[in-house]
Order: C-alpha cells, then sequence, then structure tokens
C-alpha cells in the first residue's frame, strides 16, 4: 500500500447539518418501479402487506427512506391524480406514453402511495403536472390530499376511504418542464409556476413546501430566470444531473466496462460539484440569505438498458462502480448543505440506478442499497469537515476534459448522541491506500467499521448470485494519541464510528 492520503477531522468546525432528505429516494411509473417493484396488489402470489411487496418494504424500512418522489418525472406530467382514486375496476386505464406505451391501469394512485409514505415513515414529495394538467387540477389534489375540513375534496376522500388528510409537505409544481414537461422556455414557465402554486392553498396546519421544476444539469439560464422571476415565490428549484454519457446512442454497459470507463463516470460524477457550485453561486446573487432551498431531485447513473429487458424501461444493473458513484455524490453533497436540502437518487426500484431489483418473487440488493445502508448514519447528523490531501489522478483523453480525480473521497459528520462516522472511498481500482487522519478534539480510542468491496469493479447482484458484493465488518484500523490509521484496500468504500 501507498501512503497516500492524510487529512484533518475539523470537529471545531462542524456547523452545518446534513438533512436527511439528502438521502431521497424517487418512485416513477416507469417499467417496473411501482408495478412489481413496490406494488404487487393484495391478490398477488407474491407476499405482500396489503398489496406492496414484503421483501421491498422491509428492505425500504432498514435503508430509513427519509423521502420519496412521486409519480414522476416526465411521468407527472401526463398523470392525472383522479384517474388513480376510487374504486380499482373503475380506474381508467392510459398509454404511459414516456416510457415504452406500457398501460397504466391506475391501480396504484394517491392512496397507494400517500399510504406507503407513511408506513416507510417517510415525507411525501408530490411531484405535480403542470404539462398538460390545469390549475384546478392540481389545486384540487392538494385540497384532496390536505385538506381536514368538510370541503368537497375532503368529502371525496373520506367517501374513498381516507378521513383523516394526509401529511404532505413537498410539492413540486412541474418536472423538466424545458422537456418532458412542456418544452417550455423559462420565462413562460416562472409565471405558470407563479400561476400554478397560486392555488395551491395550505389546508389547515399544512405548509406546503413548493418546488419550481429546475434546470438540466448545465443550464445555468434557467436557474438565473427563475431566480429572478420567482425568487423567494418558490420554497426550493430543483436540479437534475445523471452521471451519463450522452443523451443520444448508446449509454455505455452497466456491467461490461474497462478501467477507462470507470475512472471517466467519477470523474463525471463529480463534475456535479462544480455545477452545484455554479447553479448556487446563482442563487446566492438573488437570495444571499438563502430562503431557496435547492433540490436535486433527479441523480445517478444512467446506462443501456439490460439487454432482453423492455425497450424504454430503463432497467440497469447495478455493479461496485455504481456503489462509487453514491458514495462519491454524498461526499460532495455534504458539503453544499447550506444550499442543498434534499437529494433524490432516480430511482428506488428497477429503474437506473435503483436501490433494489426484483424479478417475479425475487429480490436483490444493488451494491448502491448498501451505499445507502452505510451512509445513513449521516442523516440529520452535523457535518464535519475533513482537510487535506491526497494522490490525484489526471483524466486524459477528449472525453475526460482533462478532468483531476481524487483517488480518496471522505466525508464525516457527528450524530445526536455525539457519535462521530467518517466515511471513505479508495477509488483506486489497484492499489491499497493507507490513510492517516489527525482526529484532535475528539477522544476517540478506537474505531470499528463497515466495508463494501468486491473482487471486480464490474461485479454486481444477480438473481443466481444475490450476495456476490455485500457489506463486511471492518477492523483494518488503529487510532493511537489521537491519529487513526487505516489501510483501505483497492477500489473499496468504508464507513467508521470512533469510540
Ligand atoms: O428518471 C427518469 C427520467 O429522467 C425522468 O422521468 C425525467 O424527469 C428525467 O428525464
Amino acid at each position: 500500500a501507498q501512503e497516500s492520503a492524510t487529512l484533518t477531522l475539523q470537529a471545531d468546525k462542524a456547523e452545518q447539518i446534513i438533512p436527511k432528505e439528502i438521502y431521497g429516494q424517487f418512485a416513477e411509473h416507469l417499467g417496473t418501479c411501482i408495478y412489481g417493484g413496490l406494488w404487487v396488489g393484495e391478490n398477488s402470489e407474491i407476499p405482500n402487506i396489503n398489496g406492496y411487496r414484503t421483501d421491498v418494504f422491509n428492505a425500504l424500512k432498514e435503508l430509513k427512506v427519509p423521502v420519496l418522489r412521486w409519480p414522476g418525472g416526465c411521468f407527472a406530467d401526463e398523470y392525472h391524480w383522479m384517474d388513480g382514486i376510487g374504486p380499482k375496476e373503475k380506474r381508467p386505464k392510459m398509454v404511459n406514453n414516456n416510457w415504452g406505451g406500457t398501460i397504466e391501469d391506475n391501480s396504484f394512485g394517491t392512496h397507494e402511495f400517500l399510504n406507503l409514505c407513511e408506513m416507510l415513515g417517510c415525507e411525501p414529495y408530490i411531484s405535480g403536472n403542470v404539462g398538460s394538467g390545469t390549475v384546478e387540477e392540481l389545486a384540487k389534489w392538494v385540497e384532496y390530499m390536505t385538506s381536514e375540513g368538510d370541503s368537497p375534496m375532503a368529502r371525496l376522500r373520506r367517501q374513498n376511504g381516507r378521513d383523516k388528510a394526509w401529511k404532505v409537505k413537498y410539492l413540486g409544481v412541474g418536472n423538466e418542464s424545458w422537456g418532458c414537461g412542456g418544452s417550455m422556455r423559462p420565462e413562460y414557465y416562472a409565471d405558470l409556476y407563479r400561476r400554478y402554486s397560486t392555488y395551491c392553498r395550505n389546508y389547515d396546519s399544512t405548509r406546503l413546501f413548493k418546488i419550481a421544476s429546475g434546470a438540466s444539469d448545465y443550464d445555468y439560464n434557467w436557474t438565473k430566470v427563475l431566480m429572478d422571476r420567482v425568487g423567494r415565490g418558490m420554497h426550493g428549484l430543483s436540479l437534475h444531473y445523471y452521471t451519463v454519457t450522452g443523451w443520444s446512442g448508446s449509454k455505455g454497459s452497466a456491467t461490461q466496462f474497462d478501467k477507462g470507463d470507470y475512472y471517466w463516470t467519477l470523474g463525471k460524477c463529480r463534475e456535479i460539484e462544480d455545477v452545484l457550485k455554479k447553479h448556487i453561486a446563482i442563487m446566492d446573487e438573488y437570495d444571499k440569505q438563502k430562503h431557496v432551498a435547492l433540490l436535486l431531485d433527479e441523480w445517478g447513473t444512467w446506462w443501456d438498458e439490460e439487454p432482453g429487458t423492455v425497450r424504454g424501461h430503463l432497467y440497469q444493473q447495478n455493479t461496485l462502480r455504481d456503489a462509487f458513484v453514491a458514495s462519491l455524490s454524498f461526499d460532495i453533497f455534504h458539503k453544499y448543505t447550506d444550499r442543498l436540502k434534499m437529494a433524490n437518487i432516480a430511482q428506488i426500484v428497477n429503474v437506473l440506478q435503483s436501490m433494489i431489483l426484483t424479478k417475479g418473487k425475487e429480490m436483490v440488493l444493488t451494491p448502491t442499497y448498501y451505499v445507502f445502508k452505510m451512509y445513513n448514519v449521516h442523516q440529520d447528523a452535523t457535518y464535519i469537515p475533513l482537510e487535506g490531501s491526497c494522490k490525484i489522478m489526471n483524466l486524459e483523453g477528449e472525453r475526460n476534459q482533462n478532468r483531476k480525480l481524487p483517488l480518496l473521497s471522505a466525508t464525516a459528520s457527528r450524530d445526536k448522541s455525539g457519535k462521530i462516522h467518517i466515511s471513505m472511498s479508495n477509488i483506486d481500482a489497484d492499489q491499497a491506500q493507507e490513510v492517516t487522519i489527525n482526529l484532535s478534539g475528539t477522544n476517540a480510542k478506537k474505531a470499528v467499521g463497515e466495508i463494501l468491496t468486491s473482487s471486480n469493479l464490474t461485479d454486481y447482484n444477480s438473481f443466481e448470485k444475490p450476495d456476490n458484493v455485500k457489506l463486511a465488518p471492518f477492523k483494518e484500523v488503529k487510532v493511537n494519541k489521537g491519529v487513526l490509521k487505516i489501510k483501505l484496500p483497492a477500489k473499496s468504500i468504508v464507513t467508521l464510528e470512533l469510540q
């Protein structure tokens, strides 16, 4: 191993809380995310709790999902919520135009979603239809979900079997309004946002957190126009950033790649830091006090669909490489939580960089799932900066745009009970790294933790080998007189608890 990184834990600079919503999820009516993934219906042979798959539900419970965005994505701007309430046999079917032309039978609707959020103990994040829906439709949806009184929509909800209003805080006013959500210009959307959001009322004790549809990665003008024309008229502005090779042609295989592809992926993933900084700088110009939150409500890897799966269903496998995209992203997100208040990986089950894959009755947890599990100690903990240096790789060649890739990524936090956790990723595909961390300001005597690694970067969990990549205890760490020394194996992710 090479002595390759020296860091100092800045315990005296711990101030900013990492909102748990940074670990948010996203579920769209897309492929088998909802049907087959989360929901199989009460009459299914697959074991279920009131229609929700028991295995998936239990796995998600362990993940402590803080917030779940639904029903899209692009689907949201063609979704008419009234089609998804009332007796199932009367619910109309529709064509899911965005995602493979699949027939949507609306058997999973508002009740099914909000009840799932209650069971998981997470905040719902409703993505409203602005592209093809009316102001009245969205206004009534808010009333249906949140009105406690004797209002028409509350009465309809009661007729459909739900007496009390649900707790709904997060409301997205459109999705990707520059694209699948209506192909709008930012100036026009800004006015539409103002109009639609006006009629999304705060019923009773509900205080909606209204989120404007935001930019795609490098579209800084979108953020500028929204900040200029809407500003504090929105509680949050969204942003989407995918680790993707491009939007035309092949996006590359999820499982067959070489080291060059691997390092390119991590370089592209880390570029989100620059993108976040630039959007935040624009927001700062208009809103120094940081009243308006930035929400990265779609992020993650986007590869070619698994061969043999339905076109348009975005079903992809998930390797150790994807796990690194998750850990590196969180390490970055933690640094910007004075503005970045939520992030929702795309997507929770069976779509893009998912936590879980299902096939019929079977289920596997992906390497990305394990990163979320290892990192959930950072939810609502206080961020502790880590300063220092490590080896840097210069990524060459046109596609890499001369990016520089630090071979170690790390983050730390102190939880509510005072425990300090440090997460580290050694992204070097071949070499172990000796890392030294100065822990002054703590009284740590030892550290214990967990590791995620595997023999090959391309390793994944299949239905035949579901435990190929999984967490294991990690003890190769020493703490002596306030200095922690750890030998991080090549291509490994570790989370330590100081004791
Ligand atoms: O997550 C898949 C799709 O990506 C979403 O529906 C859309 O918002 C984005 O383009």
